[in-house]
This record gives structure tokens, C-alpha cells and sequence, in this order.
């Protein structure tokens, strides 16, 4: 606190990211990173930029990753101008509540979800309103169609949720997204590639609509900080207009050079992913057999809950043994933990430990 202080930071709740231990060897599955390398190929694209000389490092990366908009897009079957690219995903969304979702109405997510959207809802003075899940943790779309009463700025949820790992069918997606015209809805994909369907194919069809992706998760490269929006050309050059206002440059040489290699390897991307879903698969069955209840997941990590154990309890008796899981303290949450899928080797120290802590 200080006097010189704006009044906005006087009025921010910043986010707070998952714990980056200075261990050794901790069983880190606290913050949905990939257990599994990049694609060799990010290591040989990364290499090539840098020659023997690091020379082009001289030179400012291209403001605009044309080369990596348009792997991205072929990718995905769409045209560049339908790409936008941001420092990780998280500015993204950023420059999507300031961009897109500032409207004169509160816009909706729900209850339960990425803690960074209240976050930049008061950096940006955008209103909300929060929308409980229902009891089995789903988002249920009609909550939020536009009708009396239920008038709103725009809407923004992750699908699959997050902290939840439920996923919604393309079809509800639709369902919102065509009853919605007069605002934007932001469907946060940061996990889509363990098991839900992307929202993309749609972009086409619906103006309104902005898709979000992240290199972090399924492409391993949480350091690297890449991520997208695909939408309308008219909502991506809403977003280049913030990003051009504020970091002509947000990805580095190497970022661009890495993320662009990740695309070119889908193989890559698909083995890990299965590997992930299988662990995934693996580590629910264990946790049940201990008597955990656990929310069926789409993503890289399940939330579970132990009906006789406290959750924060848990967390701490697990760091005790350096295995980190997430634990947040908020109102419906805080007898769960989201814990991300390791190895398989990572998953069952995780659950030998849990044997000595809820037997
Ligand atoms: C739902 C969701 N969206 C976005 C992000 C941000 O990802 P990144 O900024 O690494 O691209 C995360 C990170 O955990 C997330 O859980």
C-alpha cells in the first residue's frame, strides 16, 4: 500500500498462479503443465533460430508471427486473418475482456471456473455477474441465454471448466453462441485437446464468437508463453488494436520459432494426449478406490474431493513430501483439489502418499 498508488491498484485482487517449487525432483501437479516434453522438432526449430551465434537475436521478432498464424491456421482450417497470437494465453483473455467483453451490461461466467476472470474483470472495470454450476458441477447454457431479465454484456467460460474439467458437447456451445447475437461469448479451449470438442468449426457461422487456445497444455510448452484467439476478422482486429496499444512485440524469436515447430507435429501432440488420457483414466480409478470422489474429467487434470478428509489438510501433508496439487480456498471448492495428471510414475507416488494420509 502506498500513496502513490492508482486507485484501480488500490482496488485489485491479483491472481494468484500455482506454487513453482526450487526442488530438485517435486511431483509437481499443481498447475496443469504437460508431464511429456515439447516435440523434439521445438528443440531443432529453437536451435535454428538461434544458429551458432544467437545473431538473429540482434533483431526484433516479427510483430505480427506471420509464419506461426499461418501454420496455426492451416492447422485448423482456417484463414490467417481469423488468428490472433498473444504472450500465453492469459493475455489473450486479457486483451479479450478489455476488447471484447466491455460492455455497458455485466457480462456471466460462472461460479466456478479460471480464477483469472474476476481478476481481469477489475483490471479492466468490466461488471459481472457469477453463475453457479449446478450440483454435479456443470455449466448449464441456459443460464445464460439472453432474455428478460437475463440481459448481460457478453460471456466467457472455459470448456472444458477449469477447476472442474467438465466439458460441454459442441452442440450446447452452439446453442449459446446462436441465441446470443448481441454479445460476445469467449470459449476458453485451453484444454480442449484431452477430450472435448473445439468450438472452432464454428467460427466461421458465428461473428460473435472467439475461440481461446494455449500452447501450455497439450503442446508442452507452458514456458514459452504462447496463445490464441480464432474468431471473426472483425473481433481479431479488435484485438490487434489493444495489443498494438500496448506490446507491439509480445512473442519472442524462440517463442515463435517453438510454437510454430509444436504445429507442425501433430503426431507429437496426439501420443502425448493419449498418453495424458490414460494416466488420466489410471489415476481416477485410483482415487476412487480411496474413497475420493472425482468430478469425470475432459482435461489434464480431475478435481476430487475425500468426504473425510479436509482438502486443505491433504494439500499440506502432501507438499510435507514434496507432491504439490492445488488447493483453493473459495466458497464450493474448498474440499477439493485439483490435482494434474503426471506420469504414471508421478501418479502413483501421488497416491501412495494418499494412501498414508486417508487410510
Ligand atoms: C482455463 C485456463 N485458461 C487459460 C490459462 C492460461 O494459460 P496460458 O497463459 O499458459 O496460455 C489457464 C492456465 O492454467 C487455464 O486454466
Amino acid at each position: 500500500m502506498s500513496r502513490y498508488w492508482s486507485d484501480i491498484v488500490h482496488s485489485l485482487v491479483p491472481y494468484v498462479p500455482g506454487e513453482q517449487p526450487a526442488l530438485a525432483k517435486p511431483v509437481k501437479l499443481n498447475t496443469n503443465e504437460n508431464p511429456y516434453a515439447p516435440s523434439p522438432r521445438v528443440l531443432e526449430a529453437i536451435r535454428h533460430e538461434l544458429g551458432e551465434t544467437g545473431e538473429s537475436l540482434r533483431r526484433y521478432p516479427d510483430p505480427v508471427a506471420k509464419r506461426l498464424r499461418a501454420a496455426v491456421a492451416a492447422h485448423h482450417g482456417i484463414r490467417v486473418e481469423q488468428v490472433f497470437v498473444g504472450n500465453g494465453s492469459d493475455e489473450v483473455l486479457a486483451h479479450a475482456f478489455q476488447a471484447l467483453l466491455k460492455h455497458d451490461r455485466p457480462i456471466l461466467f460462472p461460479d466456478i471456473t479460471y480464477s483469472f476472470y474476476p481478476t481481469y474483470a477489475r483490471l479492466y472495470e468490466v461488471e459481472y455477474r457469477t453463475v453457479p454450476l449446478t450440483g454435479e458441477f456443470a455449466i448449464r447454457i441456459d443460464d445464460y441465454l439472453p432474455r428478460a431479465g437475463n440481459e448481460h454484456g457478453g460471456v466467457i467460460f472455459p470448456n472444458p471448466n477449469a477447476p472442474t474439467g467438465h466439458a460441454l458437447p459442441l452442440a450446447e456451445i452452439e446453442r449459446l453462441v446462436a441465441a446470443n447475437t448481441e454479445t460476445v461469448v469467449v470459449i476458453d479451449e485451453a484444454y480442449v485437446d484431452f477430450g472435448a470438442e473445439s468450438a472452432i468449426a464454428l467460427i466461421d457461422r458465428y461473428p460473435n464468437l472467439l475461440v481461446v487456445h494455449t500452447t501450455s497444455k497439450s503442446r508442452s510448452l507452458a514456458g514459452m508463453r504462447v496463445g490464441f484467439a480464432f474468431g471473426h476478422a472483425d473481433l481479431i482486429d479488435a484485438l490487434n488494436r489493444v495489443k498494438d496499444s500496448f506490446n507491439s512485440y509480445p512473442l519472442d524469436r524462440l517463442a515463435q520459432a517453438a510454437a510454430t515447430a509444436a504445429y507442425e507435429d501433430d503426431e507429437w501432440l496426439r501420443m502425448t494426449s493419449a498418453r495424458v488420457i490414460a494416466s488420466r483414466e489410471r489415476l481416477t480409478t485410483a482415487l476412487a478406490a480411496l474413497g475420493f470422489e472425482v468430478v469425470p474429467s475432459a482435461a489434464n487434470f480431475v478435481f476430487a474431493k475425500h468426504p473425510a478428509h479436509d482438502a486443505s489438510a491433504i494439500a499440506a501433508r502432501l507438499r510435507e513430501k514434496e507432491i504439490f496439487v492445488r488447493h483453493f480456498n473459495a466458497p464450493r471448492v474448498n474440499q477439493h483439489l485439483r490435482i494434474s495428471i503426471g506420469t504414471d510414475a508421478e501418479c502413483d507416488t501421488l497416491v501412495d502418499a494418499l494412501k498414508g494420509i486417508v487410510a
